[in-house]
């Protein structure tokens, strides 16, 4: 039996503690900082993610087994480290990569490098720093449109421009490098080719040596239907992706995934934990265009549930280093989750609105992103993305029938879901992998 502390808040995060929870080998589950989701599944703890002396202090007080974070901050920020560091916490069995590893995802010019040097397939591209603006407009200039421009750092998501003219990619250099649009995470941009296709993401758990595939997914980024508007964190998933099956998934695995895990051995780098691939399917073939440090939110939504085996299991394998013992059985079902937005969101939006008729929901999971108790103990939105519903079903349409109408049952002042999540997968079929 283990004690369990979960880091993160969202709906990624209530998913997998509803996973942890159903396992035997689970005795306590805390959950620093929490939702009102998870405090129903576990006990939420009043500590800032990046607060790590306080939660190793409370790792020693709870005598906690396995640490299991969610979000990239903390791992970005080195809270693997500091449990590595200090002896009194170095025994904790530990799911996130550290400094060096997350790094594939805090800085997408370590990541390009990283794959070039190892041969993973991604878009042709050049890295220029604040003193090189001159090099880069000279480099756009010569290069084909449309055009991708991406912060070195985080970004929050927003540090992606594409540009469709040179003018256009000229203002996003000027707002990255000269003008500090995104701070010190625009001290570098990477510039590359933009990659036609239908984008999916691919899962891994890995300990550094071994890897199990999670369940794949793709997610719908943008805030209107039929993919327009602002990008957001994610408004909805569907898991399994019919066109990303067999020789496809074959070639993610061969192609990507083996050289992934291969590289960061080559480079020293020790790594415990998820690695999200965020891949574009180019007529058949896969493509790298990021990686993550994490699982995908609202992904985790889709994946977590589909997986049928024991959750603590697989976290254990992976922290002792031994996920070559490791087992995953999947659920062969399709599950899909729409996420409900606060009106406004991405941009500025209310909080503190009380939703209603969860209860009445049925034959659905809802898992809690942006929500809390407030001081009369109502539930109300605490965030731009408040609650993600996932349904199962034979096929996609029977799937999202079920979320849509959850998503449609709970109310609060200003709802918003995309409602046609998943709708342009039906015109693809598990032949499309093949090609
Ligand atoms: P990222 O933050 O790297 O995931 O990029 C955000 C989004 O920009 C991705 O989900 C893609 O939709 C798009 N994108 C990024 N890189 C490329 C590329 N090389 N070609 C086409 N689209 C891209
Ligand atoms: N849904 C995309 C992400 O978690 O980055």
């Amino acid at each position: 039996m283990m004690n369990i502390l979960l880091i993160g808040s969202g709906g990624r995060e209530h998913a997998l503690a509803w996973k942890i929870k159903q396992s035997p080998r689970c005795q306590t589950l805390f959950i620093a900082p929490g939702n009102a989701g998870t405090a129903e599944v576990g006990q939420n703890i009043n500590i800032d993610m990046n607060d790590f002396p306080a939660l190793g202090k409370f790792c020693i007080d709870n005598k906690i087994d396995l640490v299991l974070v969610g979000p990239e901050a903390p791992l970005v920020n080195g809270i693997r480290d500091y449990f590595e560091t200090d002896a009194a916490l170095d025994h904790i069995l530990f799911v996130g990569p550290g400094k060096k590893g997350a790094q594939l995802e805090g800085s997408k010019d370590f990541s390009k490098q990283f794959m070039e040097r190892h041969g993973i397939p991604t878009a042709a591209s050049e890295t220029f720093t604040d003193r090189e603006i001159e090099a880069a407009k000279a480099y756009i200039k010569h290069h084909s449109l449309p055009i991708v421009l991406k912060a070195d750092g985080l970004a929050a998501g927003k540090g992606v421009i594409i540009a469709e003219s040179l003018k256009e990619a000229e203002k996003a250099l000027d707002d990255i490098l000269a003008d500090k649009k995104f701070g010190d995470a625009g001290a570098k941009v990477v510039i590359e080719q933009f990659l036609r296709g239908i984008e999916m993401s691919s899962f891994v758990l890995t300990d550094g040596k071994n890897y199990v595939m999670l369940p794949e997914a793709k997610d719908y980024k943008r805030i209107g239907e039929k993919d327009t508007g602002l990008n957001t964190g994610g408004m909805g998933a569907v898991s399994p992706v019919p066109f990303a099956q067999g020789e496809f998934m074959r070639k993610v695995e061969q192609r990507i995934v083996i050289p992934t895990i291969n590289g960061l051995e080559k480079d020293n780098i020790p790594y415990v934990g998820f690695v999200f691939i965020g891949l574009m399917n180019v007529d058949g073939e896969p493509y790298v265009i990021e990686y993550n440090a994490r699982l995908g939110d609202p992904e985790t939504e889709v994946i977590i549930p589909r997986i049928a085996s024991d959750l603590v299991d697989l976290l254990e394998l992976a922290g002792q280093k031994k996920l070559n013992e490791a087992k995953i059985t999947l659920n062969p079902q399709t599950a899909t989750t729409v996420v409900l937005v606060a009106g406004g969101y991405p941009e500025d939006y209310a909080k503190g609105d009380v939703i209603t008729a969860i209860e009445q929901t049925s034959d659905v999971l809802v898992f809690h992103a942006g929500t809390k108790l407030n001081d009369q103990k109502q539930l109300v939105t605490n965030g731009g993305r408040v609650i993600t519903v996932t349904g199962f079903g034979d096929s996609i349409e029977a799937a999202i029938a079920k979320s849509n109408k959850g998503a449609q049952t709970i109310q609060w002042k200003d709802k918003y879901f995309r409602r046609d999540v998943g709708l342009d997968l039906l015109a693809y079929t598990k032949a499309d992998s093949l090609k």
